[in-house]
């Protein structure tokens, strides 16, 4: 196995370099093993960030999302209040390549040989039987089979579900979630769950999957309306919870959206930083995708610890707060909500490095 560490003049044109701390490329012939570690900042302690694997179009192309989803990382895990940095790892497959279990071994080598400023973890493409070819090799690797969170959906949708009450408290002055109506998109691991929280605190639900099955499922469960997948932004609703895909939001869909919050699981919801302004400039509360669906990976980053039940539902719970901050500062500063919360976990990173300078 060949690791190389990316020189900083080598990153430095990339337009996803933001002064990241240490990237490597790995490569081991025998397995196919071609991925990058991107570890983006640890001032606030050892990288965490899932692994993914894709089938890039090219090598620039995996570096590329390797620097931008470990800067994400770093902004996610400060936010939601962890002592962990921001990393991500991602290998990208050749045609002829299979994720086999060596594959991820020689993986879980090269994450050894960082000493643990990078945790891996799942991600899209992976699963906790990979997380366990990993461990073979490193014990910085979470989300193995049989630990308490091989799935963190579960906690993604709590911490999804609190965000909505802190929404609702901002935008309709209460807690209270019935009477008024969600529209939810998407009913997998994440959105169906909250689905449920939502129907069980008394929300009326419209729901819309592009899985059929799933669809007729939610409506009998919660006496709930279909929608189509691509009204669900549009239908008329309180609350626009989107679990499904990323980029939903955008110069097109933002007019048409008749909820007046949009609060839910999905990554990347936003199609460009404009779209937040978009969103304000209609009156729509957004909560931003990145503190809302921090719930799995606060489970993840305080599994094993002592106490770490209750300590987990606590900080999972604690991004209703969170929120409830940042929707309280956007409107005092007339900023957006995803501007406050990137401005928020950068104070976190900046008193943490003055700690550290003072140290
Ligand atoms: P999932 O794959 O279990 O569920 C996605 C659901 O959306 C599926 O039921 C799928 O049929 C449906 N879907 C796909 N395209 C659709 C469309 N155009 N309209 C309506 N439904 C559509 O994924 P999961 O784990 O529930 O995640 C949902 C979102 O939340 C993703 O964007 C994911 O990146 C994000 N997220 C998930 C976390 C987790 O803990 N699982 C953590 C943080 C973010």
């Amino acid at each position: 196995m060949q690791l190389r560490h990316l020189a900083a003049p080598e990153l430095e044109d990339h337009p996803a370099y933001d002064r990241h701390q240490e990237v490597v490329r790995v490569e081991d012939t025998a397995t196919g093993l071609c991925a990058f570690i991107a570890i983006h900042d640890t001032s606030l302690g050892a990288a965490l960030g899932g692994c993914r694997v894709w089938r890039y179009a090219d090598e620039a192309e995996a570096l590329t999302d390797a620097l931008r989803l470990s800067r994400g990382m770093t902004y996610k895990n400060a936010l939601a209040g962890l002592d962990l940095g921001g990393g991500k790892a991602v290998i990208a497959l050749g045609p002829e390549t299979s994720p086999a279990p060596a594959l991820f071994r020689k993986f879980g080598e090269a994450v050894e040989a960082l000493g643990g400023r990078y945790i891996t973890a799942e991600d899209v493409g992976t699963s906790p039987a990979d997380m366990q070819a990993v461990a073979e090799a490193t014990t910085h690797v979470r989300g193995t089979p049989g630990s308490r969170v091989e799935d963190p959906s579960p906690f993604t949708a709590l911490g999804v579900f609190h965000g909505i009450l802190a929404a609702a408290e901002h935008r309709f002055g209460a807690r209270d979630l019935a009477g008024l109506t969600a529209s939810v998109q998407g009913l997998g691991h994440v959105g169906w769950r909250v689905a449920e929280m939502l129907s069980r605190a008394g929300a009326e639900l419209l729901v819309s999957d592009i899985d059929r099955a799933r669809l007729d499922k939610a409506v009998s469960a919660w006496d709930a309306a279909a929608v189509a997948p691509q009204e669900a932004h549009r239908a008329r609703a309180d609350i626009f919870v989107p679990c499904a895909l990323g980029a939903g939001l955008n110069a097109t869909t933002i007019p048409q959206i008749r909820a007046a919050i949009v609060a839910g699981a999905a990554n990347n919801q936003l199609a460009g930083p404009q779209d937040a302004s978009r969103l304000a400039e209609r009156g729509i509360l957004y909560a931003p995708d990145y503190a809302i669906n921090a719930g799995g990976v606060i489970a993840i980053a305080l599994a094993g610890k002592r106490g770490s039940a209750q300590a987990v539902t606590e900080k999972v719970e604690a991004i209703g707060a969170t929120l409830a901050a940042i929707f309280a500062r956007a409107a005092e500063e007339g900023a957006t909500t995803a501007a406050i919360a990137d401005r928020l976990a950068e104070e976190r990173l900046a008193t943490a490095r003055r700690r550290s300078q003072a140290a």
